[in-house]
């Protein structure tokens, strides 16, 4: 199975916002992520605002050719914005409005009743969703009963973890990989990947998307965002 590459831009949203004009502009940062191979683009659209704004959604909802997989909390005000524009896919991210990231998974498993209809309602308009769960059995097992088609595993625990406590963290990983597809879920994975760390979670090969962000803005820094992204996808193709 071939493991894509999803561009998360919110990262060049919150550069531009620090001094509130136009560059640099996200857009055109997805335009140069898939020229550079990307698969996919992934955008979060937060309750504040503080990086990707409706008019970036609008607008790459109109000028990118790649998937657009919008990031969003489970809102009335988000499932009306995700229904207007239609995105490829639609992953279901918790969001506190004090965190600086998003720190963990969705509690798919505790959250049921209140996920069950807005799911549905994404599903019904032809949008792709994915829940961002931890690696754990109860949540693809919510994801499940949620008919989810897609759940994205948190990896930050793995991420930010040493030695056996992370080895442990990318064999859940990788367990729920294989309890998701053998009950037809596609996995993807992000959160926290870097050059260092991408390759072992890429080699779990039932994961069929990596979506990482931050890592790739800050590096495009240094030897600029075409260069970082191909890097990224040379390092994943490297693992299969
Ligand atoms: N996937 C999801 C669902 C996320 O919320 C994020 C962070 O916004 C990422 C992937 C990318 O994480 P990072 O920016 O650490 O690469």
């Amino acid at each position: 199975m071939t493991l894509r590459l999803g561009v998360n831009i919110d990262h060049v949203a919150t550069i531009r916002n620090a001094r509130g004009g136009a560059h640099p502009d996200p857009v055109a940062a997805a335009m140069l992520a898939a020229k550079a191979g990307a698969d996919g683009i992934t955008a979060h659209l937060r309750e504040d605002r503080r990086h990707i704004t409706d008019d970036d959604i609008d607008r790459l909802m109109q000028s990118i050719e790649l998937p657009l997989n919008l990031e969003m909390a489970a809102t009335d005000e988000m499932l009306e914005i995700a229904l207007r524009h239609r995105p490829h896919a639609a992953c279901i991210v918790p969001e506190k409005r004090e965190e600086r990231t998003t720190e963990g998974g969705l509690d798919a498993y505790g959250q049921h009743n209140t996920l069950s209809p807005f799911v549905a309602r994404l599903l019904d308009a032809g949008i792709r969703v994915s829940l961002f769960i931890e690696p754990a059995v109860e949540q693809v097992e919510a994801a499940m009963r949620l008919k989810a088609p897609v759940v994205e595993f948190h990896t930050g625990r793995y991420a930010h973890r040493e030695g056996q406590p992370r080895a442990e963290e990318l064999r859940r990983i990788s367990d729920c990989a294989a309890l998701a597809v053998k009950n037809g879920i596609e996995p993807h994975a992000g959160h926290g990947l870097t050059f260092d760390n991408v390759v072992p979670v890429a080699a779990i090969p039932q994961i069929a998307e990596l979506n990482i962000g931050h890592f790739l803005i800050g590096e495009a820094i240094f030897i600029g965002l075409e260069e970082s992204v191909r890097r990224m996808k040379a390092l994943m193709e490297s693992a299969r």
